[in-house]
């Protein structure tokens, strides 16, 4: 396995400051995830997860403390740069699914693509494959996505998270609109994606159960690392059968 960190998290802080009032949510985060590991982001609500999850994908920058993503410093970038880094490095999947409802499944996973201005029979080409990468059945491409089921729905924001041929996936919440069956056929295709197909996954979430798909756990709590494990017993997710 490539060894190479993509992510290299050092003593990370973040305060916001209200209104006079300075509240610290990161509190000096230090951790790094290597090319191809599934690492799962652990704490209950308001632990900081979110947060920790703006600045590993570039959409917000530390207080204090340094982020190498993929081996550049992205820790003190402007918004302009930052958004360059993340459709070049970051696949984003959230917990609610941000498709487009009267669209295509093809159209909705290609729609990154047409922003970054590439041409129609290009895009139609890597579309393709990220939904076969994601073992999207073919029955449903055509479909609107408002005519999915949520987990379906989830599937086509993870193909659509591949277009770019990211780097990195970062997935918060992802399974928390779902019930557990459904939940674990989207857990399924993060492990067949990393397993089968190399990528780097970080998913966060505040359930064990989910955790407990990954092959190391990083637990956070007010801010701060508790734990940071191998997971020797990884729960296998049931796909589609
Ligand atoms: N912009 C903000 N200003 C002040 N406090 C914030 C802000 N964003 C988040 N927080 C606080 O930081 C803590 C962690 O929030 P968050 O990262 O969303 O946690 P999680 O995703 O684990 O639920 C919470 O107490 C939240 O209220
Ligand atoms: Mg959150």
């Amino acid at each position: 396995m490539n060894t190479k960190p993509i992510i290299a998290c050092e003593n990370i802080v973040k305060t916001y400051h209200n209104a006079g009032v300075d509240t610290a949510v990161l509190k000096g985060v230090s951790f790094s995830v290597a090319a191809g590991e599934f690492v799962a982001i652990m704490g209950p609500s308001g632990s900081g997860k979110s947060t920790l999850m703006h600045i590993i994908g570039a959409l917000d920058t530390p207080s204090s403390g340094t982020y190498y993503l993929d081996g550049s410093d992205v820790s003190r970038l402007t918004d302009d740069e930052l958004a360059d880094i993340r459709r070049e490095k970051i696949g984003f999947v959230f917990q609610a699914f941000n498709l487009l409802p009267r669209a295509t499944v093809l159209r909705n996973v290609s729609l990154p693509l047409v922003y970054a201005g590439v041409a129609k029979e290009e895009r139609e080409r890597i579309a393709e494959r990220a939904l076969i990468d994601s073992a999207f059945p073919q029955a449903f491409w055509q479909h609107h996505s408002n005519q999915l089921s949520g987990g379906m729905m989830q599937r086509v924001a993870i193909a659509r998270s591949l277009v770019n041929d990211p780097a990195l996936i970062l997935a918060d919440e992802p399974t928390g609109n779902l019930d557990t069956k459904t939940g674990e056929i989207v857990l399924h295709t993060f492990q067949s994606l990393n397993t089968g197909h190399g990528k780097t996954v970080v998913l966060i979430t505040h359930e064990p159960y989910v955790a407990e798909h990954a092959d190391r756990i990083i637990h956070i709590r007010d801010g701060a690392i508790l734990t940071d494990e191998k997971n020797p017993r990884r729960r296998i997710a049931r796909g589609e059968s």
